[in-house]
């Protein structure tokens, strides 16, 4: 643990040592997890009761062999996801993550989440390390299928693939067992190395390779932030942990940035 690890509950006025890292800070890079959009409705996986893992069994839903075994269940069950996140919108938290494009030199918005809310909300180049739930993939090619396509076969659920004759429509995003898209991973990994700030919102760090990523970027001598209202496996690397909800926190610290430049 950082000798300086300090925990503040939302909120107090931040401490001077933070606000001169903001101040000066030049290449910020974010991980966001499913917390981040906890407060647009969209549950988060592991939180105890209201997480969707506690609910549902993730390899029957997120995994190449739950499709395989029951294709419709699995499909229905993101189109329940799309049509959540259809329904609701970015929070303030997304908001202020866009509105840190302006005032420091470097950004690179790196995401676990498939919503698209940071997109949504007005981030730039967002490294999407799982996916997105928007578009579809031919389960057996991989290739891209056309919204066209999908919205004209949708009385069958899922949607043949127009790539592949055995091949289904799926959603394009990783599931259990699957590797993430290398060019994704290295930029998300390269821009870690290269931060002098590691801001960490609203993920378990349960999940590999990403809970790596804030790990390089502080053995590289970067100062981390975590934003989370419990203690996660990763909080113990931050200089600072903001205890809270990120849609209260993050508006904080942009404004502090802004303001210190
Ligand atoms: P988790 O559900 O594992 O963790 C969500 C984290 O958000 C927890 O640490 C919560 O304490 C925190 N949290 C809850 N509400 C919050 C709020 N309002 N503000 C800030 N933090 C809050 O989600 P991830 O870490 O994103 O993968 O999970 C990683 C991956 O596991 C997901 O991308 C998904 C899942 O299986 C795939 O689907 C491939």
């Amino acid at each position: 643990m950082p000798a300086q690890h300090v925990t503040l509950e939302y909120f107090p006025d931040l401490p001077e040592a933070l606000v001169e890292i903001l101040a000066h800070t030049r290449h910020i890079t974010v991980l966001t997890g499913a917390g981040v959009s906890a407060e647009s409705g969209i549950p988060t996986f592991r939180d105890a009761q209201t997480g969707m893992w506690a609910r549902y069994d993730p390899m029957a839903l997120a995994s190449p062999e739950g499709f395989e075994h029951d294709p419709e269940t699995v499909w229905k069950w993101y189109q329940w996801r799309r049509q959540l996140i259809a329904e609701n919108r970015p929070n303030a938290g997304h908001e202020a993550l866009a509105r840190l494009q302006g005032p420091v030199q470097k950004l690179t918005l790196v995401t676990q989440n498939v919503d698209g809310f940071h997109q949504l909300a007005g981030s730039e180049q967002v490294l999407e390390l799982h996916g997105n739930i928007h578009r579809n993939i031919c389960s057996v090619t991989g290739r891209l299928i056309d919204a066209d396509w999908v919205r004209q076969h949708e009385d069958l659920q899922p949607p043949p693939s127009p790539h592949h004759s055995r091949g289904l429509a799926r959603p394009g995003v990783v599931w259990f067992g699957e590797a993430l898209d290398s060019a994704t991973l290295d930029a998300a990994f390269e821009a870690a190395a290269n931060c002098d700030l590691m801001l960490v919102v609203g993920t378990a760090g349960a999940v590999q390779p990403a809970a790596s990523i804030p790990v390089v970027a502080k053995e590289r001598g970067a100062r981390m932030i975590d934003i989370n209202p419990e203690r996660s496996e990763l909080t113990g690397l931050a200089d600072w942990h903001l205890a809270g909800p990120s849609a209260k926190w993050l508006p904080v610290l942009v404004d502090k940035l802004t303001a210190a430049r």
